[in-house]
C-alpha cells in the first residue's frame, strides 16, 4: 500500500489537488482520507466554547485515531473514519465514512506534514503551495457558503488562530515535503507529475521501500 500524504494551509487547494488525482487513476483504486474528518469531538461544550476552540493547533486532531485507521488499511482491513460537521464544530453522532484497503491511499489536511508520527507513515509527502491572500479569499467564500460563518468571525478566527498556526506550525513543515506543488488545483504539471509516479506505483514500474 502506497500512502500519500497532501498538506497545505486553509484554501491552498489539497482537495482540489487530491481530488485531481483520483480522477486521473480511477475512483476505485484509491481510499481518500480527509483529516478534517479527525477533529476531535467537542460535542460535551455548548457552541460559544466550540466556537473559541483553536481548530488550526495540531493538537486539534486525533491522529491517534487517524494512524490507528492507516495501519488497519495497510494490514487489509476496513476502517470506520467519523464525518466532522462544521457547521457545529462537532462530530456526526449518527454518521461514519467506511475506508476500504486499497493499493493507494491518500490523506490531505493541514498537518498530515506536522506530526512526526502521522509524517512516518508516508511514502511520497507533497506540500500545496498557495499565497495567503488566494487561500483567505477562497475560505471566506467556502465558509460563508458552506460552513455557516459570518464575516465578522472568518475575520477574529484568521487573525487569532488560523494565521498564527499557519506560520508556527503549517509552512514549516513544507521541508518534510517530497514534492511542492505551488497553486495547488491550477498546476496541471504538478498534479500530473504525481500521477504519473503513482500510476507507476500501481503497474508495478516503480517500488517504494516499506510501501
Ligand atoms: O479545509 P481546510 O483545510 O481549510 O479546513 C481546516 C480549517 O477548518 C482550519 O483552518 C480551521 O480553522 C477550520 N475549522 C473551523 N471550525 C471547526 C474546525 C475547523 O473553522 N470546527
Amino acid at each position: 500500500m502506497l500512502i500519500i500524504g497532501i498538506a497545505g494551509g486553509t484554501g491552498s487547494g489539497k482537495t482540489t489537488v487530491a481530488r485531481s488525482v483520483i480522477d486521473r487513476l480511477g475512483t476505485g483504486k484509491v481510499t481518500f482520507i480527509s483529516q478534517d474528518n479527525y477533529y476531535k469531538d467537542h460535542s460535551h461544550l455548548n457552541m460559544e466554547e466550540r466556537s473559541l476552540i483553536n481548530y488550526d493547533h495540531p493538537f486539534a486532531f486525533d491522529n491517534e485515531l487517524l494512524i490507528a485507521h492507516l495501519k488497519e488499511l495497510k494490514q487489509g482491513l476496513a476502517a470506520q473514519a467519523p464525518v466532522y460537521d462544521f457547521t457545529v464544530h462537532a462530530r456526526s453522532t449518527t454518521e461514519t465514512e467506511e475506508l476500504l484497503p486499497n493499493n493507494i491511499v491518500i490523506i490531505e489536511g493541514l498537518h498530515v506534514l506536522s506530526d512526526e508520527h502521522l509524517r512516518d507513515m508516508l511514502d511520497i509527502k507533497v506540500f500545496v503551495d498557495t499565497d495567503p491572500d488566494v487561500r483567505i479569499l477562497r475560505r471566506v467564500l467556502r465558509d460563508i457558503e458552506e460552513r455557516g460563518r459570518t464575516i465578522q468571525s472568518i475575520h477574529q478566527q484568521y487573525l487569532t488562530t488560523v494565521k498564527p498556526m499557519h506560520e508556527a506550525f503549517i509552512e514549516p513543515s513544507k521541508k518534510y515535503a517530497d514534492l511542492i506543488i505551488p497553486e495547488g488545483g491550477e498546476n496541471e504539471v504538478g498534479i500530473h507529475l504525481l500521477s504519473v509516479l503513482t500510476e507507476k506505483y500501481l503497474t508495478g514500474d516503480q517500488q517504494w521501500s516499506g510501501a
